[in-house]
């Protein structure tokens, strides 16, 4: 064969190949469009984004509250390159599709997974199938559990003690009744620290205030700048996941996982030598477990199993309880009178022990009231693995079916911010940030930040007495004014910074009281 005909063949080859997944791709959409198209919503806005570029670049999750207040319960819309999302609030669907019967067959979108394959590994967020999955989530799960978390009472007042030592200090240093503080950035130590103790019994120090690689890598990553390249990945990373392994974006994914894997692998063999896995009875931090589970198998756990599942508790614990701690500042900073009465309600003297949290009501309320207007994670995601009929609480407009039939390959989106402030669930001053909501008495309206079911948040527990320390600390020994115009932006999570571009940014008025 001539080198000519040999090109020609490959490009042949080549060119059937396009061919046929191109069209495969297009007889998939044209029949997902034809079963959904009496699903209601937006006008697609661009034949290429679709709706990406106007959801990445407004207020997140506005969007997702007008279409609902427009089109009711079940909206379909169009994310890159066509294709279909369902963005959906109906009780009943949600019910279904995060329990038990509905949560395996609707997994994780391949984007997602994606991601969190190249970032953290093989770990429980990445995980699907529900033996694989329970059997990660059980191997974490005494870690979390209530008992254990009460024995990390002294943990979290230790880490909420060298925060407010570190910010007592700016003020000592400055000489001034009153300091600016960036505040997001040491939530994020705080966050960090806690978590690597909590679990690992390793102490990252960056509450000592100095620069720190990880730190900086991990909000290199996400802690985005509202640039091109992240808008690009992420509105197209549902539809080509490999996205993620190309250009500045892929080379930093894959470096904060060689160095969050670094230090984690580091953890894990300094625990194996310097740990009797025996002698550690009754211990039950995370490591712990491990050095347990690896001793008593007859196969060792492999490294990089033990490694991704590290990367995704720090990951996991980090980037929500910073992006929360940020936020219940900001709201406190709004609102010296809630403040002040809540000052008063934590000042019992002595550290209380978790049990006595029960006793601050307006600590707790605050904290869920934050949770509510301003959920760390503001969607769900979803991918049907088959074509799946999903119950509904009502037909969509203009149908009868009480069903609703998703075709495979379908991405279903959760909104959390529209299910927390629906004005039918909350009332009409659901906008409006008000702890004594819950105080309230009558029925309670469910929380949805920490998601449902069997793969909701595990760390819940851990993460509300880690922000109701830390809370009650800082406000027992400073008040917060805020003279900056802050908004929300899509992060990782949704963090907040000063109004227009850049990273995270909280900066706040501290004074000693
Ligand atoms: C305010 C703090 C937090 C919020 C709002 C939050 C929220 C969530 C949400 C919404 C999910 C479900 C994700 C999904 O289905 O796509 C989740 C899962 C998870 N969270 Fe949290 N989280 C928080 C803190 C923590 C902490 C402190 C830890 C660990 C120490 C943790 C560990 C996990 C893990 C391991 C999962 C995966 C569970 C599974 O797939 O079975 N989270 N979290
Ligand atoms: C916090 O408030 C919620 C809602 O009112 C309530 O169900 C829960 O028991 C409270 N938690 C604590 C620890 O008091």
């Amino acid at each position: 064969m001539s080198a000519q005909s040999l090109l020609t063949n490959a490009a042949l080859a080549a060119f059937s190949l396009v061919a046929f997944v191109v069209g495969k791709l297009l007889i998939h959409s044209i029949s997902a469009h034809i079963s959904l198209r009496h699903v209601p919503g937006p006008a697609s806005s661009s034949f290429i984004w679709g709706e990406e570029w106007n959801l990445y670049h407004d207020a997140p999750g506005s969007h997702y509250l007008e279409w609902h207040r427009q089109f009711g319960k079940v909206v379909k819309f169009r994310g890159a390159c066509g294709h279909q999302i369902l963005s959906i609030t109906d009780e009943r669907a949600i019910a279904f599709i995060l329990g038990a019967e509905g949560i395996y067959k609707f997994p994780k979108p391949d984007g997602v997974r994606a991601w969190f394959q190249r970032t953290l590994g093989e770990g429980i967020l990445w995980i699907e199938g529900k033996e694989a999955h329970e059997k990660q989530r059980r191997s974490l799960a005494p870690a979390l559990s209530q008992q254990s978390i009460r024995k990390f009472t002294s943990i979290f007042y230790e880490m909420s003690g060298k925060l407010s030592a570190q910010w007592a200090k700016l003020l000592d240093d400055s000489g001034a009744e009153e300091v600016e503080i960036e505040v997001t950035n040491w939530a994020g130590r705080f966050a960090l620290d806690t978590v690597a103790r909590a679990a690992f019994s390793y102490d990252f120090d960056l509450l000592s205030g100095n620069p720190n690689a990880l730190a900086e890598a991990l909000d290199g990553l996400t802690n985005n700048e509202n640039k091109l390249s992240s808008f690009y990945m992420r509105a197209l990373f549902w539809v080509f996941p490999s996205i993620l392994s190309i250009g500045k974006k892929g080379e930093m994914i894959r470096k904060v996982k060689a160095e969050l894997g670094a230090i984690a692998g580091k953890m894990w063999r300094d625990a194996k030598t310097s740990m009797d896995p025996h002698s550690t009875e009754g211990d039950k931090t995370l490591m712990a477990l491990m050095l347990k589970a690896d001793a008593d198998s007859d196969q060792q756990l492999r490294e990089d199993e033990v490694v991704a599942q590290m990367r995704t508790i720090l990951s996991a614990g980090y980037e929500t309880v910073s992006a929360i701690v940020a936020w219940v500042l900001y709201e406190l900073s709004m609102n010296s009178g809630l403040q002040e009465r809540l000052r008063n309600e934590v000042s019992s003297p002595g550290d209380p022990s978790l049990d006595e949290f029960e006793k601050y009501p307006l600590l707790n309320s605050s904290i869920l009231e934050t949770l509510r207007l301003h959920p760390p994670v503001l969607e769900n995601h979803h991918q049907a693995a088959e074509t799946t009929s999903i119950p509904l609480s009502a037909p969509i407009a203009g149908t009868t079916a009480s069903q609703l039939v998703v075709p495979k390959g379908t991405i279903l989106f959760i909104p959390v911010n529209v299910l927390q402030m629906d004005p039918e669930i909350w009332g009409d001053d659901a906008h409006l940030f008000r702890p004594e909501r819950w105080l309230d008495p009558g029925n309670k309206p469910n929380l949805f930040a920490f998601s449902e079911g069997p793969r909701s948040c595990i760390g819940k527990k851990f993460a509300l007495a880690e922000i109701k320390t830390v809370t009650a600390t800082l406000v027992q020994q400073f008040s917060f004014a805020c003279s900056y115009d802050i908004e929300a932006f899509q992060s990782f999570v949704i963090r907040p910074r000063i109004q227009g571009q850049g990273p995270s940014s909280l900066p706040l008025t501290v004074r000693r009281v």
